[in-house]
């Protein structure tokens, strides 16, 4: 076989087969198909797409270039949750514990933020003392007594991958559906569980910003969930403006502890129990998703989900002390940011919140950026709501007196007040699944 004859099949429109691609994959992970070759290749699939077929084969190509987490010492069907990012997405920490407390275990492995978006560990590392990093048996000991473990995802996961995307990034063929989908999906199944519940995220502040883009991605990651016998579900949501009040991460897990004793802002609780209610269909502890959704929001009201999540962070060392008397370090500077105008709040630009939040040193502009967890942007108002002129609109916490004014500027971007009402969009535009 010779990589250049590949290249020039995927160029000409036809199908590579199984073989064809796990040469491709093995061959670049060893070093011997130099990235010129792979690059021209990932134009051609960006020109040419894959087949459902293709796609999966090449997916499982990705998931046998390294490590492959064995769930079954926990003995039961583990359902894992993925979302595609976003801004003030801590779906994460309130849903783990959540479905695990309806026990359902979660063995999950999480990543962290760049750029506009957060990231899980980011913010469970914001918690003194949460230890993100577990050895395999402490990590499947730990599912099996507490129900519930998240760590941060292993370097030998998926090899393939972390290769392949910096080329992406640099070939610009980061946006093409099929190696989105292999991308995403090589690591989730690499991680080991069954059952596989993505929250696929359409608007400003994600990845796909139509709603039409984002169905095509849901639809191509069950295809390869379902050509490689996983349960797979995605749901559609979102993500115009940012998800809950909170962006930045020690904002975002005392909106968690809200949400998990059952005041959270109901946007975040609507995401939450549709995530939650679909793992809990695809692990049996429910036979319907609206008995699945009942059983969740009992599981909140009365205290067991809030008692999880501390049982968790307690047995990854995070002082739970601190959660229970809401006690997490906040950054000293804090600005409000007010409305130019009276009116109806029509816009919250997500992208911009987030990349605001991260100028105020939420988050990184590149892998190695250091992150302060205590800064960020609460925001006092969702769209649709009316506000005065003056009134505060969102705070700002940060500790660089400097990154105020070009966040604030771009919060200004971000909010467009009009005249008229408008009625809240809708959160979950659909789902499609292969159960
Ligand atoms: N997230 C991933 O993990 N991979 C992609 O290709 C895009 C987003």
């Amino acid at each position: 076989m010779r990589m250049v004859d590949l290249i020039a099949k995927k160029r000409d429109g036809l199908p590579l087969t199984k073989d064809e691609l796990r040469y491709i994959v093995q061959g670049y992970v060893r070093g011997d198909i130099p990235d010129y070759q792979m690059a021209a290749l990932a134009m051609a699939i960006y020109y040419q797409g894959m087949s459902a077929e293709e796609t999966a084969q090449l997916t499982l190509a990705m998931v046998e270039s390294g490590e492959q987490v064995d769930l079954s010492d926990i003995g039961q069907f583990t359902v894992d949750k993925h979302s595609s990012g976003g801004v003030g997405d801590k779906t994460t920490l309130i849903v783990g514990p959540l479905v695990a407390a309806c026990g359902l275990p979660v063995a999950k492995m999480s990543g962290r933020g760049l750029g506009h978006t957060g990231g899980t560990i980011d913010k469970l590392s914001a918690i003194p003392g949460f230890r993100v990093e577990l050895s395999q048996e402490d990590f499947l000991r730990q599912v099996k007594q507490v129900g519930i473990a998240v760590i941060a995802q292993s370097a030998n996961l998926v090899p393939a991958d972390k290769k392949l995307y910096a080329l992406r990034d640099v070939t610009a063929t980061v946006d093409s559906i099929p190696l989105i989908a292999s991308s995403i999906m090589s690591k989730k199944i690499a991680s080991g569980a069954k059952g596989i519940v993505l929250d696929v995220k359409y608007g400003s502040g994600a990845f796909m910003t139509s709603v039409a883009k984002a169905e095509e991605l849901a639809k191509t990651m069950v295809a390869i969930g379902q050509n490689l016998n996983r349960k797979t579900v995605a749901v559609l949501s979102n993500m115009d403006q940012p998800l809950g009040n909170a962006v930045g991460n020690s904002l975002e897990v005392l909106e968690a502890i809200d949400t998990l004793q059952g005041n959270g802002p109901p946007d975040l609780q609507e995401v939450c129990l549709e995530l939650a209610g679909w793992m809990l269909l695809l692990g049996q502890k429910a036979n319907s998703l609206q008995e699945a959704k009942n059983l969740l929001t009992s599981t909140l009201t009365n205290g067991q989900a809030w008692e999880k999540f501390l049982e968790f962070v307690a047995a990854q060392g995070g002082e739970k002390q601190v959660l229970i008397e809401k006690d997490l370090t906040l950054a000293p500077i804090r600005v409000e940011f007010k409305a130019s105008r009276a009116g109806y709040v029509h816009r919250i630009n997500a992208r911009q919140v987030g990349i605001s939040a991260m100028l105020l040193g939420a988050g990184r502009e590149t892998k190695e950026s250091p992150i302060d967890y205590g800064a960020g942007i609460y925001l006092h108002v969702k769209c649709g709501d009316y506000v005065q002129a003056n009134q505060p609109l969102a705070t700002l916490y940060t500790s660089k007196e400097e990154q105020i004014e070009p966040s604030l500027q771009l919060l200004a971007e971000a909010f467009v007040i009009e005249n008229h009402p408008i009625s809240s969009p809708p959160l979950i535009s659909r789902v499609v699944s292969t159960v």
